[in-house]
C-alpha cells in the first residue's frame, strides 16, 4: 500500500500559479520580506493555515443548493442544530460566523477583571477575547509538551496537579475551565479521553462549567482511537460523543473540522447562559437561527461535520502529516514530535543554528521556503511572539515554522514537492542569513511588519 491514498477523486480543479525564482525574489522584496503581504495567486502551495481553506465535497456543494435563507426558523438551521446535537449532545446550539465570535460572546458573559480562565494552551483569539474583558488566560499544558523531541502520545493534556492547585488557589475567581482539542498552540497535539474525564471531574468538584474549544475534535477523536487502548473499536463519532459528554459547552470554528470556508457555533447546556448568549448574538451576529451564517452555509456544514468523522478521511489526514514529518526527519530536519493532526512544525532554531533569535531564524525559513519553492508557511517565533522594547528585541522561547495542511486540497505529489524543497534548503542552510525588522506595528506585528535581509 502507498503511504497516502487520498480517499477522494478530483472533480473540480483550481489551477496553480508557477513563478520563477527571479519573479519570487521580486514579489518577496515588494512584500517587504513578509509572506503575509504576498498575493495568494503568487503562491504555489499555501500552507499558511488549515482554517477555512478546506475543499468541500460534491455532497456539500449539493447541500448548498438546498439552503433555506429564511430569516427566522429556517429548515437549514434545524438540520445544522440536529447534526451538532447528534455529535455534542449540547442542549443549545448558537450559530456564529467563526470561532472567535463564539469566544467573544462567551467571554463577555463569564470574563471580567480578577477572573482567571485555565486551558491547556489558549489559542491567540481565545486569549485575546479573555484578556479583552481584563480576565487572565492561564495555560496549564503538561511540561512534556515543551520537549519537541519527546514522543508522548497526548502532548495536549492538561497537567492535573497544576490544575488542582490552580483551582484551590483561585477559588471563586474561575468562571469556566477550558480544554482545546487538538492543542493548536502546542503543535496540534491531542488530548486523551482520560485527561478530558479527569479535568471535567476536577472542575465539577469546584462547580465550574467545562467548555471545550472543539475546532479539531474529529482529529482529536482519531488520535484517541489510535493511541488510547480502550477506544480502538469505537467510531470517531462515538469517541466525540463521549468527549463532549463530560463538558457543559463548546466553542467551535467550523473552518477546521466542519469542512467550512466559514462558520462556527457556541453550544451550551445552561439555559440562562444560553439566553444571555443569544441576546449578545442578536446584537452583532444575527438572529439565533442563522447567527453569522447564510442558510446554505448551515447546510454545507451539517454535511461537513459528518465527513470530518469519516474513518477513511481521518486515516488519510493523519497519514499526510506523518508522511511529511517523517520525510523531513529522514532529511535531518528537526520537527515537533509526534506530528500533530493539522500541521507539521519545523524547529528553525536547529535548522539555522547560526542565526540568533534576534535575527529571526524561523522568519528566514519562511522566506527561503517561498523563494525556493513558492510555498507559504507561517512563522511561530520571535516576529510573532517577540517584543521590541525601546529598540531592544526580546525574543520568544521558540522558533518554529508551521506547515499547516488544508483539508483535502493537496495531493501526495504536492507534499513530496514540499519535502524536496525543504531538503534543498537544508543542503544550502549555511549560506542563509537572518533579517531585521524595518517597520512594525505595536501589536500583532507579524501581520504587517516590514523586514530586510541582513
Ligand atoms: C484552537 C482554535 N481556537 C479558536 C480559533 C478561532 O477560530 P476562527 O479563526 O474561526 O475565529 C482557532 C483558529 O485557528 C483555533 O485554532
Amino acid at each position: 500500500m502507498p503511504e497516502i491514498i487520498e480517499p477522494f477523486r478530483i472533480k473540480v480543479v483550481e489551477p496553480l500559479t508557477f513563478t520563477t525564482p527571479d519573479e519570487r525574489l521580486d514579489i518577496l522584496q515588494k512584500a517587504h520580506w513578509n509572506p503575509f503581504l504576498i498575493d495568494a495567486e503568487d503562491v504555489l502551495i499555501d500552507l499558511l493555515t488549515d482554517s477555512g481553506t478546506s475543499a468541500m465535497s460534491n455532497y456539500q456543494w449539493a447541500a448548498i443548493m438546498t439552503g433555506d435563507e429564511s430569516y427566522a426558523g429556517s429548515r437549514s438551521f434545524k438540520r445544522f442544530r440536529e447534526k451538532v446535537q447528534e455529535i455534542t449532545g449540547f442542549k443549545h446550539v448558537i450559530p456564529v460566523h467563526q470561532g472567535r465570535a463564539a469566544e467573544k460572546i462567551l467571554m463577555s458573559l463569564v470574563g471580567g477583571p480578577g477572573k482567571l480562565i485555565p486551558n491547556n494552551n489558549h489559542f491567540d483569539t481565545t486569549r485575546a477575547n479573555v484578556e479583552f474583558t481584563k480576565a487572565e488566560a492561564v495555560d496549564l499544558v503538561i511540561d512534556e509538551s515543551k520537549d519537541f523531541d519527546l514522543d508522548h502520545p497526548f502532548k495536549g493534556n492538561i497537567d492535573l496537579e497544576k490544575l488542582e492547585l490552580f483551582l484551590l488557589q483561585n477559588e471563586g475567581n474561575v468562571p469556566i475551565g477550558m480544554i482545546t482539542v487538538t492543542n493548536n498552540t502546542g503543535g496540534g497535539q491531542p488530548v486523551s479521553m482520560e485527561n478530558i474525564r479527569e479535568v471535567a471531574w476536577l472542575l465539577r468538584k469546584h462547580d465550574i462549567p467545562f467548555i471545550i474549544d472543539a475546532c479539531r475534535f474529529a482529529e482529536n477523536a482519531w488520535f484517541i482511537k489510535q493511541r488510547e487502548y480502550e477506544y480502538e473499536d469505537k467510531s470517531p463519532l462515538e469517541i466525540s460523543q463521549e468527549m463532549f459528554s463530560y463538558a457543559d459547552g463548546a466553542t467551535m470554528s467550523l473552518k477546521k473540522d466542519g469542512f467550512g470556508n466559514i462558520g462556527g457555533f457556541l453550544a451550551l447546556n445552561d439555559d440562562a447562559l444560553a439566553d444571555h448568549a443569544r441576546n449578545l448574538l442578536i446584537l452583532t451576529e444575527g438572529f439565533p437561527t442563522y447567527g453569522g451564517m447564510a442558510g446554505r452555509d448551515l447546510e454545507a456544514l451539517a454535511v461537513g461535520l459528518d465527513e470530518a468523522l469519516d474513518e477513511k478521511y481521518l486515516a488519510y489526514r493523519a497519514a499526510t502529516t506523518r508522511y511529511l514529518a517523517n520525510h523531513l526527519l529522514e532529511t535531518g530536519v528537526k520537527v515537533v514530535r509526534p506530528p500533530g493532526g493539522h500541521a507539521v512544525y519545523v524547529d528553525a532554531k536547529r535548522f539555522y543554528p547560526r542565526i540568533p533569535p534576534a535575527q529571526f531564524p524561523a522568519w528566514a525559513f519562511v522566506c527561503q521556503l517561498y523563494l525556493k519553492g513558492g510555498i507559504r508557511a507561517v512563522e511561530i517565533g520571535s516576529v510573532m511572539f517577540g517584543r521590541c522594547v525601546e529598540g531592544v528585541e526580546h525574543s520568544a522561547d521558540r522558533e518554529l515554522v508551521r506547515l499547516a495542511l488544508p483539508r483535502r486540497v493537496y495531493t501526495q505529489a504536492h507534499v513530496n514537492y514540499v519535502c524536496e524543497t525543504i531538503a534543498e534548503m537544508y543542503r544550502e542552510r549555511e549560506s542563509v542569513t537572518g533579517l531585521e525588522i524595518t517597520k512594525q506595528a505595536p501589536f500583532l506585528r507579524h501581520f504587517t511588519a516590514e523586514l530586510a535581509p541582513l
